[in-house]
């Protein structure tokens, strides 16, 4: 499975979301070996993880050079590998390729459009675009939609996520109807990612949610996001995470 999280717009939980998907697919052996790639210049997902071993797996201008690579494995989470962001990538970079071993890919991008997205986004089985539920929300995703018009880009790869998410505001609540409406609950995801300090602590710590806070409502919700892009069945209600 190969997921690019993307949203133009800054600051809406894309890193989180890879980084929190990656280890809820593992937690629940989804997944064998989820490779994810930072290709955001700020390297917030390389920072927000924890040393990695050897130091010298490859980083994404590597792998996006089109070569067949070894990602650098995580420490402490077995099966989580980390293809290192921060690095400069080549214009003509020709795109990727399944890196050694893994079964999924997540790929964090930077905020923003470029010829790199398209190239990722055509490559990609799904693109996941978190957002809040607010009016800048909504017109990014009219914005995304339009780049993947104008590119001849397939708008049933989208799967939008609403983060920061809170059922009892009116505004979360209208906004998430209007997704609906538009979008149906395929591509509007059913499950919502709760507004918490949990989650920017244990970016902190360099662990996941899961681990930070298993009992919490996020952990529940992004293991629940895991089952839902793995097509397992659905989360029952009370499941103990921990
Ligand atoms: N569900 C949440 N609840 C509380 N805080 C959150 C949540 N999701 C993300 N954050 C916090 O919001 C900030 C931005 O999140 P994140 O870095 O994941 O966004 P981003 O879209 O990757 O940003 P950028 O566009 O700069 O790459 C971080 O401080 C993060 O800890
Ligand atoms: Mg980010």
């Amino acid at each position: 499975m190969r997921i690019v999280v993307q949203n133009q717009k800054g600051g809406v939980g894309k890193t989180t979301t890879a980084r929190n998907l990656a280890s809820a697919l593992l937690h629940q052996s989804l997944a064998r070996s989820v490779v994810l790639a930072d290709l955001d210049p700020q390297a917030h997902l390389t920072q927000m993880l924890p040393e990695i071993e050897p130091s010298s797996g490859a980083d994404v201008a590597d792998w996006l050079s089109g070569k067949v690579v070894h990602a650098a494995q995580v420490k402490g989470e077995p099966g989580l590998r980390l293809l290192r962001g921060g690095a400069q990538v080549a214009p003509s970079s020709i795109g990727p390729v399944m890196p050694v071993g893994a079964d999924w890919v997540i790929v964090d991008t930077a905020p923003g459009w470029s010829d790199l997205t398209v190239t990722l986004c055509g490559w990609a089985d799904l693109v996941l675009c978190p957002l809040e539920p607010d009016f800048l929300g909504l017109s990014g995703v009219a914005r995304l939609c339009e780049r993947f018009a104008e590119h001849g880009l397939a708008l049933d790869k989208l799967r939008f996520l609403l983060c920061r998410h809170s059922a009892r505001l009116n505004l979360h609540r209208d906004v998430q109807a209007r997704l609906m409406e538009r979008f149906g609950s395929t591509q509007l995801l059913p499950v919502t990612i709760s507004n918490s300090v949990r989650i920017s602590e244990s970016a902190g710590f360099g662990r996941s949610i899961i681990a930070h806070a298993p009992e919490g409502a996020c952990a529940s919700e992004f293991l629940a996001l895991a089952r839902l892009l793995a097509g397992s069945p659905p989360p029952e209600p009370e499941r103990s995470v921990a």
